[in-house]
């Protein structure tokens, strides 16, 4: 699980380690903001189920249905949670390299915060044990 993680972290938040892998395929994504324009379909399998499992969502809490072909339109930014994920991208970028100095190893991903909910929780739980 740790290997996974560590795996996410780097194809999420470096397109320099990007440069360390054989780009043999152009899976030609189209619509990609924050990710590198070069991702593979791999690595972004490997995004996309850090980010479901992280949030504990499936893939359309961020992606929308075509209505007219049923098929999940990955393309589209018509769901909102879409555009938060990337705004959540970028401040976890910024976390990890501003704050811990990690650029290519994450030293915080979604999970960090989110731990299997679409909204991380403020406080711990209550413990009986406390006086
Ligand atoms: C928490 C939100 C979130 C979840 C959950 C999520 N995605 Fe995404 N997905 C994104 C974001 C954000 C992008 C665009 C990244 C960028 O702009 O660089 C994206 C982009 C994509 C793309 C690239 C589309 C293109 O051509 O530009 C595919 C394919 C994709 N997601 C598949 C999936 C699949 C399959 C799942 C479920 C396993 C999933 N996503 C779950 C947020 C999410
Ligand atoms: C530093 C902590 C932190 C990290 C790291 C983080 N998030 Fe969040 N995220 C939050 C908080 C806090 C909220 C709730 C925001 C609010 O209440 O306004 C949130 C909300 C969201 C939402 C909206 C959920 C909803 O129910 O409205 C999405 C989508 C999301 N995050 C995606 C991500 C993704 C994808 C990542 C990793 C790239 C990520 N987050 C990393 C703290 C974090």
């Amino acid at each position: 699980m740790k290997k996974l993680l560590a795996i996410s972290a780097i194809v999420l938040f470096t397109a320099i380690s990007l440069s360390f892998i054989n780009v043999k395929e152009d899976p030609g994504y189209k619509n990609l903001k924050v990710l590198p324009k070069n991702t593979t379909h791999d690595q972004m399998d490997s995004v996309m189920k850090h980010f479901a499992k992280s949030l504990g969502v499936k893939c359309n809490f961020c992606h929308v249905r075509n209505a007219d072909t049923k098929k999940m339109d990955f393309v589209s930014d018509e769901n909102k949670n879409k555009d938060i994920a990337r705004a959540m991208m970028k401040m976890t970028n910024k976390i990890n390299k501003k704050y811990f100095g990690h650029e290519g190893v994450a030293a915080i991903t979604c999970y960090s915060c989110h731990n299997g909910k679409q909204e991380p929780s403020l406080f711990p739980p209550a413990d009986e044990d406390d006086e």
